[in-house]
């Protein structure tokens, strides 16, 4: 059977601009700081009640089927990657499966945070190649400005994060060498602690045993979300900055190379390379690494933030409606995230 091809894309992004400026009536940081570490000048934030991850995932997926020329009723697969979403449990897939009252098809949720898009489209690109399903639909949404610190004691990670949505719709594609050519998945959990919100979780008289030896009996019962935890500010997303931007820089450009060297290309083959929103520092520093001139990255950080799950298709779909992206150019996806995890997805458009 024939690879996936992107068919049509879609994206949504809140209306409520918020930038660098307003987060100082929170906390104490500045927009210079913001910019310099990390290029953002602004963000969206979801309204407070009246959307959610799914609700804007439900957005950008009825842009992406309506340009792919198809309907709700005949996509035969969700995949729906993020790391904010609506409850605990059930996943957003089946949210989304009712939201658009759509057929009674399968429904996956990924949880691979900022390659969680690479990984969905990766999983896509199977079901197509062994022939099981002919439109699958991909959504990557988040909800951050629900679940941060946005007290002093969280800015490093607070000032990054925004909301938004993406999406696109996987069909086969025709016989003539275009679509996914190949899609890379890594891994290394040995610093899974180092990007993590660690509560609500399963972990805590297990992994981190040591760390709650003070707990009382009382406590043991109500575990779940303890005031310790809460105290300790265990609800709202750890990130040592450091360790991640080091161990980013090198694993974006061996990744984007594993999938260049696969299909024979270099880096000057690339039409668009669209990395993961993580911080226009890592994207500045991949650039530079594999030479790439500044119209062969696109980038929208600027405007966004980090969106986690949601960049990689909200700055794709960004690329594609500038005219960035005609047919026959080479576009290449890349991610690396909390996990860590990370990947990359050479398409020919
Ligand atoms: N405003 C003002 N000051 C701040 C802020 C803020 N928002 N955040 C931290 N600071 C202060 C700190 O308190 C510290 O002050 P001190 O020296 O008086 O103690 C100082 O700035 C430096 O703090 P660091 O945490 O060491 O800041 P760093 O220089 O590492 O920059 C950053 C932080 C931007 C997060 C950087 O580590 C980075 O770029 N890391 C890459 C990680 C990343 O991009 N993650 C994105 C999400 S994960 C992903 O998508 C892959």
């Amino acid at each position: 059977m024939p690879q996936a091809r992107i068919a049509g894309i879609g994206m949504y992004v809140p209306e409520q601009v918020v930038s660098n400026q307003d987060l100082t009536n929170y906390m104490d940081t500045s927009d210079e700081w913001i910019q310099e570490r990390t290029g953002i000048r602004e963000r969206r934030y979801a309204h407070r009640t009246q959307e959610t991850t799914t609700t804007m995932g439900v957005q950008a997926a009825r842009q992406a089927i309506e340009r792919a020329g198809t309907t709700a009723e005949e996509i035969d697969f969700i995949i729906f990657a993020t790391l904010s979403p609506d409850y605990y449990f059930p996943g957003c897939g089946v949210l989304l499966q009712r939201a658009m009252n759509m057929r009674e098809i399968g429904a996956l949720d990924i949880r691979n945070q900022c390659s969680g898009f690479i990984y969905a489209l990766s999983v896509g690109d199977q079901f197509i190649r062994s022939g099981m399903y002919r439109n699958i639909l991909i959504v990557g949404s988040e909800k951050h400005s629900f679940g941060l610190d946005f007290s002093t004691r969280g800015r490093n990670i607070s000032v990054i994060f925004g909301d938004g949505a993406g999406a696109v719709v996987l069909q086969p594609a025709p016989e003539d060498g275009s679509g996914i050519l190949s899609t890379h998945l890594h891994s290394d959990g040995g610093s899974a602690e180092l990007l993590a919100m660690y509560n609500p979780g399963t972990h805590a008289n297990h992994w981190a045993d040591q760390n709650y030896a003070s707990f009382d009996e009382a406590e043991i019962g109500n575990m779940f979300m303890s005031h310790q935890m809460i105290d300790e500010a265990q609800n709202f997303p750890y990130m040592d900055g450091q360790s991640v931007f080091k161990k980013a820089v090198v694993k974006f450009p061996e990744v984007i190379m594993e999938a260049l060297q696969k299909n024979n290309l270099s880096p000057t083959d690339i039409g668009v390379l669209i990395p993961h929103q993580a911080n226009l520092r890592i994207s500045q520093f991949v650039q530079q690494k594999l030479q790439l001139r500044d119209d062969q990255v696109y980038n929208n950080i600027q405007q966004y933030g980090n969106t986690t799950a949601a960049s990689v298709p909200i700055a794709l779909c960004e690329a594609w409606e500038k005219g960035m992206i005609r047919q026959g150019d080479l576009v290449c996806l890349a991610a690396f995230g909390s996990g860590f995890t990370w990947g990359s997805a050479l398409v020919r458009w």
